[in-house]
């Protein structure tokens, strides 16, 4: 089933005003003690289907993306490694982009997305959602020992990034303790990029500090035990209107340590998501998840849980948050969700529950398949445009053997 097709297919992100100069705060100290690392359950399957039926109202639901690049040739390159989808290029320009750009300070970025993070690993919960929209982004692997970074702009005018995430806050241990491998300058130098060229920046797998105007709602304590349950769901999703996420519904955290926050500074800080109770007691109440920071026109997401998009069907789902807030709905691509329900072993004959007389049995005949159609063709009508739902039908000939032979369903015919 196509849910959600063509969402955008743009030339560029135009910048925004570089109003004000973001004197942010940059220092790490407060932001990066080490986030657990999430594991893996042992039992995950994850399944698209299974993400349909825990979000079906939510038009956006997982994106697990293809790999369009190898991995190979993104991770070896230790230090930066670019994906473009083939069909475009990251870099933007328009005469009608260019036109707008007057009006709002004459900056234009490119589309690309400049990724940090430890390891490939951990970069691959970001790329992932990137590819899955089309969206052009450079990983950059920050070693404990630190990096030059990329070059941010080429001219006064011209950005090369349209956003920046930031994975665990690039965090080590260290002789001082937990702290980014990106300097103090560093950051300020992204975040007076950010300001000049209206670049928005998320920061994923945060624990909460000064630097997101948050402090965690039980100090020094994240949650939670193994199998305890605390719900996350967005609370305010006005600021990224493009992703169709709703507000409310809830999702697990079962293997996603995190951190539950409470906002210090209002005046810079809103919530976006919250976490529930959870289910051991130890929050009895509702915790804020992930903010937005306004920093005299410095913006950025900030998310206080950890973050694996190979397993977690959470982090497919909360990812489109930020992908839409980022680049503000303009993006390279189109990001397109195939669900379909493939029915199997037809013209097999299946005993009845009910009703359950012995021997009561049902083999699908046309007038079944009659229904199957104009069922189809109704809810076709019903799904957003650009939809195409289609029922499958698994054929795998059995059915068509025992009913041809008159030999027992148990007999070694059923291959
Ligand atoms: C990038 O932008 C800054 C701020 O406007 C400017 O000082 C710097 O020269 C620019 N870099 C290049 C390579 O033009
Ligand atoms: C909700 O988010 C929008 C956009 O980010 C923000 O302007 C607004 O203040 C937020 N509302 C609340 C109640 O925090
Ligand atoms: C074969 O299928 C037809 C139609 O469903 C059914 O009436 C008939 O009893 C079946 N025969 C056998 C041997 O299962």
């Amino acid at each position: 089933m196509l849910l959600a097709t063509h969402l955008f297919a743009c030339l560029a992100i135009v910048a925004g005003s570089a109003e004000g100069a973001a004197k942010r705060s940059a220092s790490t100290t407060s932001s990066t003690k080490s986030s657990t690392t999430s594991t893996q359950p042992t039992t995950t399957s994850i399944t698209i289907s299974k993400v349909s039926t825990t979000s079906a109202t939510i038009a956006t639901t997982s994106s697990q993306a293809s790999s369009t690049t190898s991995t190979s040739s993104v991770l070896t390159t230790l230090s930066t490694s670019t994906y473009s989808p083939a069909s475009s290029a990251s870099s933007t320009s328009s005469s009608s982009v260019s036109a707008s750009t007057s009006v709002v300070g004459g900056q234009t970025v490119a589309q690309t997305i400049l990724v940090f993070a430890r390891s490939s690993a951990v970069a691959y919960s970001a790329y992932s959602g990137l590819e899955g929209y089309g969206i052009p982004y450079q990983v950059v692997l920050v070693p404990s020992t630190g990096i030059t970074l990329p070059a941010l702009n080429s001219s006064t005018t011209q950005g090369n990034y349209g956003g920046i995430v930031i994975l665990s806050e690039v965090s080590y241990s260290y002789t001082t303790g937990f702290n980014s491998a990106l300097t103090t300058d560093q950051m300020n130098t992204l975040y007076t990029y950010q300001t000049l060229f209206g670049v928005r920046m998320v920061r994923l797998d945060c624990y909460p500090g000064t630097t997101y105007g948050t402090q965690t709602a039980i100090a020094s304590t994240g949650c939670c035990g193994t199998g305890v349950e605390q719900l996350i769901s967005f609370t305010n999703s006005t600021g990224f209107p493009t992703a169709n996420i709703k507000t409310g519904a809830t999702m697990s955290t079962i293997s996603m340590y995190h951190y539950p926050a409470v906002i210090t500074d209002s005046t810079t800080t809103w919530q976006i998501a919250k976490f529930a109770a959870d289910s051991a007691n130890q929050f009895t109440g509702d915790t804020t998840a992930a903010v937005i920071n306004n920093f005299a026109g410095g913006q950025q997401m900030v998310f206080f849980t950890s973050w694996a998009t190979d397993w977690s069907p959470t982090s497919a789902f909360l990812q489109h948050a930020y992908i839409h807030w980022m680049t503000r709905g303009l993006f390279q691509g189109a990001r397109k969700v195939y669900l379909n329900t493939q029915i199997d072993d037809v013209h097999l004959t299946t005993d009845l529950y009910q009703p359950s007389d012995v021997g009561s049995s049902f083999r699908i005949s046309p007038e079944g398949l009659t229904h199957h159609i104009s069922w189809m063709q109704n809810l076709n009508t019903r799904l957003p445009s650009g939809s195409n739902y289609k029922l499958e039908l698994g054929h795998n000939g059995n059915g068509d053997i025992i009913n041809a032979t008159n030999i027992e369903y148990s007999a070694t015919v059923d291959v």
